[in-house]
């Protein structure tokens, strides 16, 4: 890829002299110590962050680490953190806490944190007053200065702290080491504009910023080349791509050329997250005529139910237009998966509100939700709100609301049972190795009698069982 003169766009060739330099540091050692320096990077969060963390592990390999999954081995820790709940910051804080021990045995163990969290100065600084251990801090803006960081606090012997900054280009040519070979994230924007009342990401990510189609296409067929047939696009509104940049094609448009790249191979294009506001006709349309690469999942987050609260936290759509939406995509998708979102307990959400919601859930019936407890997010306008829920009453709209679900999602995959489903085989389930599993075109897990020459393929499984958060099946004889 050729680097342009656009200065929003970068391309990190600067960061070469970093890695070159690093990378002499790491084979001295390997050759004085007979083993290679390791790096383990600890990651939460949404996809965009396992996709950040994937550069991460890239640029640590091109600096000559090896990775490892055990924090006690490593010679260096990332944690890439999440902000979106309370829960996440705490999970993050708790991990690096603990690593405080494994500096107290290894002082030459170097550890940085980076992401959602510490993009929040409050957070940073927090860091830097409570744990000294903590020897380099980025935020979501200096991602791809790692080796710069680094370097910097090798020679200088100082903490680093990168502070999150709202300007910030798009980087390209950053190394990726993708965690799987057959499954693929590709960021293709950046941030949001979107300011909903309730959220972090906005502050934390900064302004919505898009790739150019170039480079997105040159990544996406170099992976179909490489054999990859899951790909997924990332942004955090994803079918808001290029809006911002006024670029004379839009989402549709883009993923039209990435389904038609490589017409004889067996590949499937995702996307996430979209934005209702953005779900347009001709996006549709263009997933509709391209079922074979693109997958007939829809992801659309709608948040609430009632008109009422979509309004407060800022949504800029209404319940009309989102079942809308929903209705011409079945309209030409029939079989579509949807998805959603839905926040539980926003300020002020009555009681008659969230019935709209389980009301809209029983209208729609999703295939699946994403449900969240609403946790306030320092200095975003809805955590000043007045009518705070209390926690319990939160929780119990929370358990009737996955109530209400689960049956829908039975009542979803039970039609499932005695029909054929092709399945993307991901291997040997967490729980019983001896049972595989993989996702369906609409991204629904299905459990089946695989082995390992499965892994990474496409193969027909012939469902016995619809189940509410899962298919079973076994492999079609044909
Ligand atoms: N950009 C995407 C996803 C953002 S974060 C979108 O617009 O939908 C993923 C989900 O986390 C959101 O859809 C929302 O449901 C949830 N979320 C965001 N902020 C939250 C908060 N403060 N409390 C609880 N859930 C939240
Ligand atoms: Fe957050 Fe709203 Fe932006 Fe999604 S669209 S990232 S929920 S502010
Ligand atoms: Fe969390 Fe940041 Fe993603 S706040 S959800 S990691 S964009």
């Amino acid at each position: 890829m050729k680097p342009t003169n656009d200065n929003s766009y970068i391309y990190i060739t600067e960061q070469k002299e970093y890695i070159d330099r690093m990378r002499a540091d790491n084979e001295g050692y390997a050759a004085e110590n007979g083993q290679r320096r390791r790096a383990y990077v600890l990651t939460f969060g949404c996809q965009q962050n396992e996709a950040d963390s994937e550069k991460i592990k890239g640029m640590a390999c091109d600096m000559g680490y090896v990775l490892t999954d055990t924090p006690k081995d490593a010679d260096l820790i990332i944690v890439n953190t999440c902000a979106v709940r309370e829960h996440a910051e705490q999970k993050a804080l708790s991990f690096i806490g603990e690593y405080k021990h494994l500096k107290a045995k290894k002082p030459e163990l170097l550890i940085g944190v980076c992401g959602c969290m510490v993009s929040q100065a409050h957070r940073q600084n927090e860091l830097k007053n409570s744990n000294p251990y903590v020897d380099f801090i980025f935020g979501t803006s200096s991602l791809h200065l790692l080796p710069q960081i680094i370097c910097e606090k090798i020679s200088k012997g100082k903490r680093i702290y990168y502070p999150f900054s709202e300007n910030t280009e798009v980087a390209e040519c950053i190394p990726i080491k993708r965690e799987s070979t057959y499954r693929a994230w590709v960021s293709i924007m950046y941030g949001c504009n979107n300011f909903c009342s309730y959220c972090i990401v906005p502050y934390v990510r900064g302004r919505e910023r898009s790739r150019k189609k170039e480079e997105i296409i040159a990544e996406v067929s170099s992976l179909i080349n490489d054999g990859y047939k899951d790909i997924t696009l990332l942004g955090q509104n994803v079918n808001s791509y290029g809006k911002s940049e006024g670029f004379d094609y839009d989402f549709a448009d883009l993923l039209a050329e990435l389904a038609n790249l490589a017409p004889e191979r067996e590949y499937k294009i995702r996307f996430m997250t979209s934005h209702p506001k953005d779900a347009t006709h001709k996006l549709i349309d263009v997933m509709a005529e391209n079922s074979e690469h693109i997958a007939q999942h829809f992801h659309l987050p709608m948040q609430s139910g009632s008109d009422r609260i979509l309004k407060i936290m800022n949504r800029h759509y209404d319940i009309e237009r989102y079942l809308k939406s929903v209705d011409y995509m079945r309209s030409v998708m029939p079989d579509i998966a949807l998805t959603t979102d839905i926040i539980v307990g926003f300020p002020g959400e009555t009681e008659e509100d969230f019935e709209c919601t389980l009301e809209m859930l029983r209208r729609v019936k999703f295939d699946m939700i994403f449900s969240f407890i609403y946790s306030p997010r320092k200095d975003t306008p809805a955590a000043a709100m007045e009518d705070q829920i209390p926690a319990n009453v939160k929780s119990e709209r929370f358990n009737r609301l996955l109530a209400v679900q689960n049956a829908i999602s039975l009542e979803k995959n039970k039609p499932f049972e005695n029909k054929t489903v092709r399945v993307l085989c991901d291997g040997p389930s967490k729980n019983n190795e001896n049972v595989f599993s993989g996702r369906s075109d609409g991204n629904k897990i299905v459990f089946f009698d695989g082995d390992s020459d499965d892994i990474g393929r496409f193969i027909d499984i012939d469902i016995y069982r619809g189940d509410t958060f899962a298919l079973y099946g076994t492999k079609a004889t044909k």
